[in-house]
């Protein structure tokens, strides 16, 4: 018999409407799917255009005992306190990137958005880490399971190049991998007071994840214990602001946060990753990771990937037709995805989330993962704001 799962989608955006599109094509679960928003979002209008199966407020959600898992798809300042309600419930939590963040935890209440930004960045490491070992440990508290959100984990392709390094002998010296695109659509992040950061934390926590990720797995193969990062070095900027008076397509008009940052990880087996993260390019998504090992080379293109090429003369060529995303026209050559969702791991991760809780297992895609994570960025904070390489303590 099939394993019924009732998943509370929170939130109406833009990642809400990923999520509903692969709970519904989750095999093997019969997944119910509930939107819980609040009365602005219209959450009765979102079940209806996005398959789900009834709506309801948020408070409901979370005290209805029907409802096995929250997949919160709301803003990085309400992930803690909805997680930590959610597990105070008795609710699986699936959490999306970046697990917490700092949006002035600690400071007065009425403390301005400046004074949050303003924060040094050792102050926002602690809050942010903090915030992440609560949601951690109120979970297992309440003997549940906290998923992090990192679609890039399960891309098929990171997934086939996972298994692949498992198999070769050699070691990963090297990594590198970014996710850059023209500029975030939420408003709420272009300001440090909702997004708690940038670029650098907004996309460069997917590479990231997955590298921190493959090296767990890699330390737990080769040594049974997980590879860390023990130091980072960072340096943030915005460069949109270069390009004031000047003919600009990228996103500009930025808040507090930057708009490109890049982070060195330092392993703790002598090994290096180099992610970044930019709302400064062009021509669609990119999001890539390279893996240079002693003995094989990986390139997982997650976008655009070329398993179709297209070309049009005229722009609108295919009317209506979505080809990727942040693509801005149809003209010229151009690579149509032929099914994001499956090819950017959002899919795979609504599936392997089914997976474990109907088999009763632990994902590795959890919470102590987005917890470092934040601790990796935040370091990378500290280490852009005072020009230095930064120790990483766990
Ligand atoms: N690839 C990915 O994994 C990916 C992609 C996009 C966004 N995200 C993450 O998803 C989250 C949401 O991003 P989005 O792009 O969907 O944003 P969005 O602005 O499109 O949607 C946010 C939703 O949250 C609701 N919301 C805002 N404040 C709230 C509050 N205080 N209480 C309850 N609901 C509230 C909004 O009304 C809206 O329905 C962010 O954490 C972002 O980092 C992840």
């Amino acid at each position: 018999m099939k394993r019924q799962l009732t998943v509370a989608i929170v939130g109406t955006g833009f990642l809400a409407r990923t999520r509903a599109r692969c709970w519904r094509k989750v095999h093997g679960t019969d997944v119910t799917l509930v939107v819980a928003a609040r009365d602005c979002d219209d959450p009765a209008a979102f079940a209806r255009e996005h398959g789900a199966h009834r709506a309801t407020s948020i408070d409901a959600a979370l005290a209805d005992p029907g409802v096995d898992l929250v997949d919160l798809c709301v803003p990085n300042h309400v992930h803690a306190p909805l997680c930590l309600r959610a597990a105070a419930a008795s609710k699986h939590v699936l959490c999306t990137k970046p697990l917490t963040a700092f949006w002035g935890q600690g400071l007065p209440s009425g403390a301005s958005a400046a004074e949050v930004a303003a924060t040094d960045r050792a102050t926002m490491l602690r809050a942010a880490v903090a915030d992440a070992q609560a949601m951690v440990d109120a979970c297992a508290a309440a003997g549940v399971q906290l998923f992090y959100g990192e679609n890039w984990i399960f891309a098929p392709a990171v997934q086939r190049a996972a298994a692949l390094g498992a198999a070769a002998p050699g070691v990963v010296l090297e990594m590198r991998g970014w996710e850059s695109h023209s500029g975030s659509h939420a408003s709420y992040a272009r300001d440090w007071r909702h997004a708690g950061g940038g670029a650098l934390l907004r996309l460069g926590a997917h590479p990231i994840g997955t590298m921190l990720w493959l090296k767990r797995r890699e330390g737990q193969r080769r040594r049974g214990t997980p590879v860390r990062v023990v130091a980072v070095t960072g340096e943030v900027a915005d460069l949109s602001r270069a390009a004031a008076g000047a003919a600009c397509e990228v996103a500009s008009g930025w808040g507090d946060v930057e708009n490109w940052g890049t982070c060195v990880l330092h392993f703790d087996d002598g090994t290096r990753g180099v992610a970044y993260g930019s709302d400064n390019l062009l021509g669609g998504m990119q999001s890539h990771l390279s893996i240079h090992a002693s003995d094989h080379r990986l390139e997982c293109a997650l976008s655009p990937m070329d398993a179709l090429r297209a070309y049009a003369v005229r722009e609108g060529a295919f009317g209506q037709e979505y080809l990727m995303e942040k693509l801005a026209g149809q003209a010229g050559w151009t690579t149509p995805m032929p099914d994001e969702d499956w090819s950017s791991g959002h899919q795979g991760l609504a599936q392997s989330v089914a997976d474990h809780l109907a088999a009763g297992t632990r994902s590795d895609v959890d919470g102590e993962l987005g917890l470092e994570v934040v601790r990796v960025i935040y370091s990378a904070y500290v280490s852009a704001a005072e020009g230095r390489r930064v120790l990483v303590s766990g």
